[in-house]
Parts: structure tokens; sequence; C-alpha cells
């Protein structure tokens, strides 16, 4: 029966888009961390909207789920199937079209498979900005984007996925199209579809396309390191940057210094030009759209206040493009080293600033009391007070065997601090299927029914990535 379905999908799909040799499937069948491998009957690779909403229709009659799969860069496993063998993966990498660019509404209509860096890349050729940028914009997908609200480095100008996103298309779980692809800014017609399938994880629905948000392209950006020495003195900076610099903040991101160790010891080229390993390294952006000298004096004036009121003690303005880009490659590279080093626990957290420093301060000492050795690699984006809180082992230690054997009591310690601090276990990665279990003691059981109830309206056979965000 499974054997004749993939048969019938094979034949109106074409051999070559119904994947079912292990060696095809296996770079689809296990995430991107190597934290999660599951089993496929097949992998799909639909080349349009029409061909989705076949193969979801053909899925419903036949009761078999689906796992739609974006670029395969999302950290929570959302995008791997379970281990029964019988689910599909849905890639979405052949929609792959830009199906517009409206230069009078400020709007680019893209196909949920194309890549995050194209889409940059084809609204600069225009002098336009799409300012949703992650460290994984080579192979992540705008689909997936959407599907996992992404973050980033600019989410403290210009929003995440959904504050980007004007319109969507949608294939429903029963295998209808929605055609959401308006790009208005104003459409208050009662609930709003969009914004409940942005951040489902496909869950309810499978995103095809996308209208988003272009700005007008900077034409002058300075990049500066600065050295502080804690967390208190840090929120003071940003401060004083968003009083000063008010819009013309596009980059606030922060680096400890157990996570530039870790950079260095994999990419020895990365140094961290500051003089004498600073506690925090922050890594700030200034964007101008009229005159590069107004944002550098700008820039230096701030840097000289900072420097009087003590909450900086060193700083180093990028001197040209290539500097410039350094200092971001060191921020993005860290996720990277973090792998490289071996298995690691992941928290991507927020924390209301204002109790930043002491949820920093007491959580680092609760973990080194508690798993002596324990590596911090805490960095992130903390103009939106969001820390990716994580966690290595001791070097020298088998760091397969410890995060096996401390995940569960790292995490409980962690998102206990989370709780008492009134933050959130899930900043912009989402909840995939590592964090479902943790799910309903955050939300509460009010949310976490309101969301079961969502799930059952519109996926009432749970073929849409069961037992990922929530089980019903
Ligand atoms: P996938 O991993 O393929 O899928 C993610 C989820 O979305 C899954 O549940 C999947 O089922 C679902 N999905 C995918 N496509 C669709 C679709 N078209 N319709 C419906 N559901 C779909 N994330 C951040 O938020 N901020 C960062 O700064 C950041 N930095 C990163 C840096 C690195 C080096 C790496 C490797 C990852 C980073 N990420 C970051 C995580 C990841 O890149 C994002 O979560 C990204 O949005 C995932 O996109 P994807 O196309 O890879 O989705
Ligand atoms: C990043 O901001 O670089 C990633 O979201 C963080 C991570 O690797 O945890
Ligand atoms: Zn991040």
């Amino acid at each position: 029966m499974l054997q004749f379905f993939v048969t019938q999908l094979a034949a109106s799909l074409g051999k070559s888009y119904v994947l079912t040799q292990d060696s095809d499937m296996a770079p689809y069948l296990t995430d991107w961390r190597q934290r999660f491998t599951g089993k496929a009957l097949a992998v799909v690779l639909p080349g349009s909207t029409k061909e989705v909403a076949q193969i979801v229709k053909a899925c419903a009659q036949a009761n078999i789920s689906i796992v739609p799969q974006g670029g395969n860069t999302s950290f929570c496993g959302g995008a791997t199937p379970d281990n029964s063998g019988n689910q599909i993966v849905l890639s979405l990498k052949r929609l792959n079209n830009i199906r517009e660019i409206d230069i009078l509404n400020q709007t680019i209509s893209v196909e949920a498979g194309c890549i995050l860096q194209t889409i940059q890349e084809q609204a600069a050729a225009q002098s336009y900005l799409f300012p949703l940028s992650l460290g994984s914009q080579g192979s992540c997908q705008i689909g997936g984007n959407l599907a996992t609200n992404a973050g980033g480095t600019n989410v403290l100008r210009y929003g995440n996925a959904r504050d980007l996103c004007l319109g969507i298309e949608v294939v429903t779980a029963q295998g209808e199209i929605w055609h959401g692809m308006k790009g208005l800014r104003k459409d208050n017609t009662g609930y709003d579809l969009r914004d409940l399938f942005i951040g489902s994880e496909g869950s309810l629905g499978i995103i095809t396309a996308a209208v988003m948000k272009l700005y007008p392209l900077p034409v002058a950006q300075w990049t500066t390191l600065v050295a502080t020495q804690n967390i208190a003195s840090t929120v003071a900076l940003l401060n004083l940057f968003q009083k000063r610099a008010v819009s013309l903040l596009t980059g606030f991101e922060m680096m400890a210094l157990e996570s530039l160790t870790l950079l260095e010891k994999h990419f020895p080229q990365m140094t961290n030009p500051l003089q004498n390993k600073p506690a925090y390294t922050i890594l700030i952006e200034l964007s101008d759209h009229e005159s590069e000298a107004h944002v550098r004096q700008l820039l230096e004036s701030i840097l000289e206040e900072a420097l009087a009121l003590e909450i900086i003690s060193d700083a180093v303005i990028a001197s040209n493009l290539s500097q410039a880009n350094l200092f971001w490659h060191m921020r993005e590279h860290i996720t990277v080293a973090q792998s490289e080093e071996g298995a690691n626990l992941k928290h991507d957290i927020s924390i209301p600033l204002v109790a930043l420093e002491q949820f920093v301060q007491e959580t680092n000492h609760l973990l080194k009391a508690q798993f002596p050795g324990v590596r911090l690699i805490n960095f992130g984006h903390l103009g939106d007070g969001n820390l990716h809180y994580n966690v290595s082992a001791p070097e020298g230690i088998n760091s397969q065997k410890f995060a096996q054997t401390y995940e569960k009591p790292i995490q409980e310690l962690i998102y206990a601090q989370v709780e008492l601090f009134q933050g959130s276990i899930s900043a912009e990665h989402g909840v995939g299927q590592l964090k479902l279990d943790v799910l309903r003691a955050h939300k509460g059981v009010v949310a976490h029914e309101l969301m079961k109830t969502l799930k059952r309206a519109l996926d009432p056979q749970n073929i849409l990535n069961p037992s990922k965000v929530i089980s019903v």
C-alpha cells in the first residue's frame, strides 16, 4: 500500500523528484546539528504550488504525514522526520522563483524555496535592502525563515521574519491553496491568517510563496568592536546608542569571552583586535542613508561618551569593508566553531533587558558550580534581549557523552532560571521536536490548549509535521 503510494507519486511528479534510495535521502534525514536523524518513505521535490497541493491531497487520502523542509538549517529538529519510515519529507527547494519586484510598493514576491541570500542579492541589484540576515543565509530558504519566524542580526532595526512579511501563499492540510499574496500594509479583514502560519513550523500549512518588504539600501555603514566588563554596562551602552543613534543603529551583538576563545581555537585567523581579552566584546553597526562622514562622526562621539561614562574600556572601528566583514564573520562563526568542537547544548532564550545582568550572573554561577569545567558559550542578539546561552563540554571530555548525560539537567536548570526571570525558552529558533515536552509548562495550560485547538481545526488528520511544536 505504501509502496503503491510512492509509485503513484513518482508517476505524477517524475521519478527523479521522488527520492527513495537511502543515499539520495540521507541529506534530508539528519538536521544541521546532527542532533536528530529519522527515516522516510520518500523525499518528494515538487516544482510548483499546484504540485505541492496535489501531494498534500494524496497524502491526506492515504493518511500519510508530511514533514516540510526548506534549507534544513534549523536547530530544533522541526524538519527531520520521525523513525517510523512512514512519513514523507516534502522539500520546497525547487520552488525557487522570484515572482516579482514591485518598486512602487517596495516589496519582493518570492517562492518558498528561494535561498535567503539570493533574495538579498536580487534586492541589492535594484538598490534595495532585504534586511533578514542570518549566519545560515547561504542555505536557508525564505519558506523556512517564515515557518520558524527567524530573527538574526537585523531584528533590532527591521524586525523578524514576521515583521517583514505582507502576504503568503499556503497549501492547507486539505491540499487547498490559499492565495494570500496581497502586498497590502493595511488589511483588517478578520483573523490574521498570515500570522497564524508564520512561526507554525510546518504544522498548520505549507508556505509556498510570500510577499516581503524591501527598504532603501543604506549608503554608509560603520562597524565597531567594543569592550565591556559586564552585562549591565552592555545594556547601558545599548541604551546610549538607542538614544543617540536612534534608527541608525542596525546591529548590536554580544560575544562573551569564552565564545571568542572557542572561535579562535577553530578559526585562528579570527583574532579579536581588542586588547586584554575583555569579558564581553560587542559588535555595533550604524547605517545611514545620507553621508558616510555623518555616521562616522556620530559613532565616534557616542564611543567617546561611553568611554567617559566608563561603560566601555576600549573600541576598534573597522577601517575598511574587509575589516567590517571580519568583525561580522567573528560573530557568525561562533556557531560553526561550537559545532566543530562537538555535540553541544543550545538554549535560545530571551530575558527582559532589565534583568539580564542578574540572570547571567546567577545562571553562570549555578552551572559552573554544578557542572565543573563546563564552557558557557554565551553570545547573541543583545539588542533584542536574545541570548544564545549555549553550553559545551569541559575541555578534553567526550562531547557526545557529555551532551547525552547532562542535556536534561542543564536544560532544566537554565529553563527554571528563564521562568524565574520571565523570559522565553525560544527567542528565535522555534520549538520543533527539541522543546516539544517543555512547551506546555512554559506557555501555561490555557495557551497550550488554544494551540491544540488551532492545530486540530486546521489539520484534523494531524498529517502536517505531527509531534512538532505541539502534540495533539
Ligand atoms: P528548515 O530547517 O528546513 O525548517 C525549519 C522548520 O520550518 C521545520 O519545522 C520545517 O518543517 C518548516 N518549514 C520549512 N519550510 C517550510 C515551508 N515552506 N512551509 C512550511 N513549513 C516549512 N535562526 C535564527 O532565527 N537566527 C539566527 O541568527 C540564526 N543563525 C543561524 C546560523 C547558522 C550557522 C545556522 C546553521 C542556523 C541559524 N539559524 C538562525 C537557524 C535557521 O537557519 C533558521 O531557523 C532558518 O529560518 C531555518 O530555515 P530553513 O529553510 O533551513 O528551514
Ligand atoms: C546565531 O545567532 O548565530 C544563531 O542563532 C545561534 C546559535 O548557534 O545558537
Ligand atoms: Zn541567533
